[in-house]
């Protein structure tokens, strides 16, 4: 028996190693295929917002095995932040596809975390679109094929979706008492993605509330809402891709103005859940379906 393991396992090892080199070779002989997936986010400079960074690559790692992944922040706050405090570089969209060019990728998908295609998701599908047009210009630069994934409220069966992941993922919550959710919020006309949302999801339970930081609807719409119900509890949650900046201060923060502070004020009892959306399976699951979509 033991004998039978180490054949096997001397074959596999030189199996692999003829696959190691021949994955090598192919990366570099001409006119082969380099696939790439680069993930875009805002970015975050709190250690325990990266998690959900993490937790979507190695979602998007385990779909796309063949395809390496890289990550880029467009927060030039954050990435200067990040550079200082922890000695580590992160590239922006553009320096980050740059490399990937340079290096020889042919086929790369933009994966997008944004919620709705506002003024970020703006910027960056105008990067993806000057390499591309490098390309259709005749130059060497840029990729032979380059596609960018929808935000995750692009078109209408995803407010189904999102809102279908939502409650699934706080239903423990939405059944004791009303959940809260901060999305960003924006002065983009897409805002407007955040009252679809939540129309959709009193569909499903009348104790979900979505309200935004810089946007409508805003902590007083919740209140107000919230005034007319029975509820004594809420559960404040983000509705952003990490638990960063705005979840730990603005949303559960000791600040009067937190909506933590705000509700508890107002009588309530709160509770807060500091985990980013990508840190659901649910949402991984949803990025990872908008990222096919676009390969395909
Ligand atoms: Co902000």
């Amino acid at each position: 028996m033991k004998t039978r393991h180490m054949l096997t396992a001397l074959v596999a090892a030189f199996l692999a190693a003829v696959l190691v080199g021949t994955a090598v070779f192919a990366a570099d002989a001409e006119g082969t295929m380099k696939k790439g997936i680069l993930l875009v986010a805002f970015g975050t400079s709190v250690p325990e917002g990266h998690k959900a960074i993490e937790d979507v690559s190695a979602a998007v790692r385990g779909a796309y095995p063949e395809a390496e992944l890289r990550v880029a922040f467009t927060s030039r706050i954050i990435m200067r932040k990040i550079a200082r405090e922890q000695d580590r570089v992160v590239d922006d969209p553009s320096i980050a596809l740059s490399k990937m060019a340079f290096e020889g990728f042919t086929d790369v998908a933009v994966l997008s975390t944004h919620i709705i295609p506002g003024e970020e998701y703006q910027d960056l599908a105008a990067v993806v679109d000057g390499f591309r047009l490098m390309r259709e210009r005749g130059t060497k630069s840029g990729f032979e094929r380059l596609v960018l994934s929808e935000p995750l409220l692009a078109g209408e069966g995803d407010y189904d979706r999102l809102a279908d992941a939502l409650a699934k993922i706080y239903a423990a919550e939405g059944r004791s008492g009303a959940v809260a959710l901060m999305g960003h919020g924006s002065p983009h006309f897409a805002n407007a993605a955040y009252s679809e949302l939540q129309t959709v999801l009193w569909r499903r339970s009348p104790n979900f509330f979505v309200g935004t930081v810089e946007g409508i609807p805003a902590l007083d719409d919740i209140l107000g809402r919230l005034k007319k119900t029975k509820h004594k509890s809420a559960t404040v949650a983000p509705l952003m891709l990490v638990a960063g900046d705005h979840a730990q201060n603005d949303m559960a923060g000791e600040g009067d103005d937190s909506w933590k502070s705000t509700l508890m004020a107002a009588g309530y009892r709160v509770r807060a859940k500091l985990k980013g959306l990508g840190e659901y399976p649910e949402i991984q699951r949803l990025l990872v379906e908008k990222l096919a979509k676009a390969w395909n």
